[in-house]
């Protein structure tokens, strides 16, 4: 029985793991064109150039994906649609509602 909870826990452990692959991750001084695609990174990196990093938890799922859209389309943020989409992922996830 401990044996199988503890298989059943490192199963778990090993599928949480939030990047896929080897995360090694390129040092710091990398060009920002060879970023990985990281969701959170890419929201501190790019939503805090023209004002305050805003409160992950201010907005739902819908509400982030369309204000990501409007920063980037009319605001001039910069992001590729894999990064915006990466961006809008990573706020989904971390504001902990729908
Ligand atoms: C090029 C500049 C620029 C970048 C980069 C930028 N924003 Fe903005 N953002 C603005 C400006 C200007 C406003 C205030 C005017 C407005 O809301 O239309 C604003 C306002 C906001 C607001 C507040 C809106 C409200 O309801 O009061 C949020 C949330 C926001 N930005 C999120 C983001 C996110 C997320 C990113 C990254 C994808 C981002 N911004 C990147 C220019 C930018």
């Amino acid at each position: 029985m401990r044996r199988m909870i503890a298989a059943a826990f490192l199963t778990l452990a090993a599928c949480s793991g939030e990047s896929p692959g080897p995360a090694k991750k390129p040092p710091a001084t990398a060009a920002p064109a060879a970023a990985p695609v990281d969701g959170a990174g890419l929201f501190a990196a790019r939503c805090a150039v023209c004002h305050a990093l805003p409160d992950v938890k201010s907005r739902g799922d819908a509400s982030w994906a369309a204000e990501v859209r409007r920063m980037v389309q009319q605001k001039g943020a910069k992001a590729t649609s894999e990064e915006e989409a990466a961006i809008v992922r990573h706020l989904q996830q971390a504001n902990g509602r729908d």
